[in-house]
C-alpha cells in the first residue's frame, strides 16, 4: 500500500524516481508525487492525482533537475485521492519533504497539539502531521534533521516507512521504518531507497533491508549509517538480490496478469525444484523442526485474500495427509479474536508479499502466545519471512499484476508439499501414497502447459459473458476454495459481482438467484464427488442457468449438459485445484479485458496491503 522511492547520487534523480514509481505502482495508484532538491538547493515538489503517467505529464516543462529526491505512489487511507493529499508532504517553510507508507494512528492527537502551537495544515493526511512535527521539533529544539526525525518518530504511534529530505541539507536523505517495508540499494557513489527491491535492481544488486525501529542516514559520498530509534548504531547486513530486470517487465505480453498466468509452467517448476527427491519431499522448514510437527496439537493457518483461499486448500491437504486438525483464519479476524493459542500449535502464515499488515500482526500475536510460526511467502527477505520461525518460499518470482495468479498456484503447491512432508514425518501417509503425489507434483509444470492451451477457447467464450452482472462459482472438496478464488479473480478485475459456494450449498440460498441472466462456473474434475457435482449442474440447468464446466479430459457426462466445457488434464484430486485455477484465471482475465478494464491495476485495490 503506497510505494516509496528515493535517490541520492551523481545522476539526475527524476528519471530514476519515476521509473521506480512505475515499478511500485502495484502498491497504489490513486495519486503520485516527487520532491527534488535542485542544484540551487531549492526544494521542488510536484504532485498529481491519478497514475504515475499523469504525474509525468504534469512535470513536463517543470524544473526537475537535481541529484537527490524522493517520490511516492499512493493508495489513500487518510483523505481522498487528490493533488493536495498526494505525497510528498512538506513543512511550512517549504524546506523539508516526506514520503510515507503506513498509517499514523495518533495523528489527530499530534495534529491538535501542533495546531495549538500555531501550525497550519493543508491536507487531510496523517503524513503531513509527521513532517510538521519534524519541523516543529527542529525549530523548537534547534537540532539537526536526524535528531528531529528521531524525536518525531518517538512520538508517533503506528506503522511507517518514510524518507525525508531537507533543502538545508541537500546531501542527506533520512529513511526509517516500523512495520512497513523499506529497502536500501547500495550503488557506486549512489544510494537508492524503495518499498521493495524492484526500483533498485536496474542499478545495483546490493541491498540492505531496514529493520523495524531503524533509521538510515544516507549521505552523499559517505557510507550508509543505520541507527535505532533509541540512538544505538545498528549492524548493516548487505544482501545480494536474486532478482532480474526481465522478471519485472511484461516480456511481450499485453499485461502482467497474462504474463504471470502463462509463466506458471516455469514458476511451479522453480517452486518444486529440489523439494521432490526420490519420490519424497524435502522441506528444510519441516525437517529442521521435527518435534514441532510431530507434537503439533493443531495447525492454524492465517492469511488474507487469495492467500486465505490457498490456506483453505492447504488445511484440507494437511488434514488429509498429516492428520493434524487444521483451521484457517482471516488474519484480520484472528488478531482481534483473543484466540486460544497453545504452545504446541503450529501457525502457518501465508502471504505473497510478506508484508500484509494483518498477517504480520497475527504472527506477532501467535509468537507472543508461544506458537511455532511457519511462513509461506514469495518475497524473499520480506517482513513476514523474517518474523516467522521458519518456512518455505514459494519462489515464483515477482508478481506484479494486482490479481494474484502464479502466487496462488505456488502457495497451493508448497502447501501440498508441506502436508506430505509432515505426513512422512508422522507416518500418516504410506511411502507409496507420498510417492504417487510427489511424482504428480513434479509433473505439474507439464500439466499446466497443457492447460494453458485452453486460452483461445476461453477467450472466445468470454465474449458471451462480458455484459452479465452476476456470476456463481461452484466447487466441492479441494475445489470449493477454488470456487471462492475464481469468483474473487472475476470480481476484482472485471467488477462483475461473483460469489463462490460449495456446490451442495447452492440449494440453501444461491439457487434462488439462478436464471438465464446468471451464469455458473462449475469446477467438476473427475474426483470422489464428481457424481454429486453433476446433480448440481442439472439443478442449474433446470432453472435456465448457463453452465461453464471445468472437467477432466475424457468426461463423457458433463459435456452433454453444460453450455461450455473446459477440459483439464487428469491430475490426482489433491492437486486438482492447481490445474483448475488456470482456466479460472484466464476466464476472469478475458472477461475483464473485453469490458475494457485495467486488469493489472484494478480500481481501489493494491497488491501489498500494509495497512489495516
Ligand atoms: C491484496 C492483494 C491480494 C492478496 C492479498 C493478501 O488484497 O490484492 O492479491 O491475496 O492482498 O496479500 P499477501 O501478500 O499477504 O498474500
Amino acid at each position: 500500500m503506497c510505494g516509496i522511492v528515493g535517490y541520492i547520487g551523481q545522476q539526475e534523480a527524476y528519471p530514476i524516481l519515476i521509473k521506480g514509481l512505475h515499478r511500485l505502482e502495484y502498491r497504489g495508484y490513486d495519486s503520485a508525487g516527487v520532491a527534488i532538491i535542485n542544484p540551487d538547493d531549492r526544494l521542488n515538489i510536484y504532485k498529481h492525482t491519478g497514475k504515475v503517467a499523469e504525474l509525468e505529464t504534469f512535470c513536463e516543462a517543470k524544473d526537475i533537475a537535481g541529484t537527490v529526491g524522493i517520490a511516492h505512489t499512493r493508495w489513500a487511507t487518510h483523505g481522498e485521492p487528490s493533488d493536495i493529499n498526494a505525497h510528498p508532504h512538506y513543512s511550512t517553510n517549504g524546506k523539508i519533504a516526506i514520503v510515507h507508507n503506513g498509517t499514523i494512528e495518533n495523528y489527530n492527537v499530534l495534529k491538535q497539539a501542533l495546531i495549538q502551537h500555531g501550525c497550519e495544515f493543508v491536507s487531510q493526511t496523517d503524513t503531513e502531521v509527521v513532517v510538521k512535527l519534524i519541523e516543529y521539533i527542529q525549530t523548537s529544539n534547534n537540532c539537526t534533521l536526524l535528531d528531529a526525525v528521531r524525536e518525531a518518530l518517538s512520538q508517533v504511534v503506528g506503522a511507517y516507512a518514510i524518507a525525508v529530505i531537507d533543502s538545508d541539507h541537500p546531501d542527506t536523505v533520512i529513511a526509517a521504518r516500523k512495520s512497513s517495508p523499506l529497502v536500501i540499494g547500495i550503488g557506486d557513489g549512489e544510494t537508492f531507497i524503495a518499498s521493495d527491491a524492484s526500483p533498485i535492481i536496474d542499478y545495483t544488486n546490493r541491498v540492505v533491508y531496514l529493520r523495524d525501529n531503524e533509521i538510515a542516514i544516507i549521505s552523499r559520498n559517505e557510507p550508509l549509517k543505520v541507527i535505532t530509534t533509541d540512538n544505538k548504531e545498528s549492524k548493516i547486513d548487505i544482501q545480494t538480490l536474486r532478482m532480474s530486470v526481465s522478471q519485472l517487465e511484461k516480456g511481450g505480453y499485453p499485461h502482467f496478469m497474462l504474463k504471470e498466468i502463462f509463466e506458471q509452467t516455469e514458476t511451479i517448476f522453480d517452486c518444486v525444484r529440489g523439494r521432490v527427491v526420490n519420490d519424497t519431499i524435502k522441506l528444510s522448514g519441516v525437517s529442521d523442526h521435527p518435534d514441532r510437527f510431530i507434537n503439533a496439537g493443531r495447525i492454524i493457518i492465517v492469511a488474507c485474500g487469495t492467500s486465505w483461499h490457498a490456506g483453505l486448500i492447504g488445511a484440507r491437504l494437511i488434514e488429509n495427509f498429516a492428520r493434524i486438525p487444521t483451521r484457517v483464519e482471516y488474519a484480520s479476524e484472528f488478531r482481534y479474536a483473543n484466540p486460544v493459542i497453545n504452545s504446541d500449535d503450529v501457525v502457518i502464515a501465508i502471504s505473497q508479499s510478506g508484508e500484509t499488515a494483518d498477517t504480520l500482526a497475527a504472527i506477532k500475536l501467535a509468537k507472543e502466545r508461544g506458537a511455532f510460526v511457519y511462513g509461506v511467502c514469495n518475497v524473499v527477505g520480506s517482513s513476514i519471512a523474517r518474523e516467522t520461525d521458519t518456512g518455505t518460499y514459494i519462489h515464483v518470482g515477482p508478481e506484479i499484476g494486482v490479481a494474484s495468479t502464479k502466487a496462488f498456484t505456488g502457495q497451493v503447491t508448497v502447501l501440498a508439499m508441506l502436508a506430505l512432508a509432515i505426513a512422512q514425518l508422522k507416518g500418516t501417509a504410506s511411502r507409496s501414497q507420498v510417492a504417487e503425489v510427489a511424482r504428480s507434483i513434479q509433473k505439474l509444470p507439464e500439466l499446466i502447459k497443457e492447460t494453458l492451451l485452453l486460452n483461445p477457447q476461453i477467450e472466445k467464450l468470454s465474449s458471451t459473458y462480458t455484459y452479465v452482472h452476476n456470476f456463481l462459482y461452484l466447487g466441492r472438496g479441494y475445489n470449493y476454495p477454488n470456487a471462492l478464488e475464481g469468483a474473487l479473480k472475476l470480481k476484482e478485475i472485471s467488477y462483475i459481482h461473483a460469489e463462490g459456494y460449495p456446490a451442495a450449498e447452492m440449494k440453501h440460498g444461491p439457487i434462488a438467484l439462478i436464471d438465464k441472466e446468471m451464469p455458473t462456473v462449475v469446477i467438476a474434475p473427475d474426483d470422489d464427488l464428481h457424481e454429486k457435482v453433476i446433480s448440481n449442474i442439472q439443478q442449474v440447468k433446470a432453472r435456465g442457468g448457463s453452465v461453464i464446466a471445468i472437467v477432466t479430459r475424457g468426461d463423457t457426462t458433463i459435456p452433454k449438459i453444460a453450455d461450455h466445457v473446459l477440459e483439464i488434464p487428469p491430475v490426482p484430486e489433491a492437486l486438482s485445484p492447481i490445474i483448475a485455477a488456470i482456466p479460472l484465471q484466464l476466464l476472469a482475465y478475458h472477461i475483464a479485458i473485453m469490458k475494457g478494464c485495467n486488469v493489472d491495476m484494478p480500481r481501489n485495490l493494491a497488491k501489498s496491503v500494509t495497512v489495516e
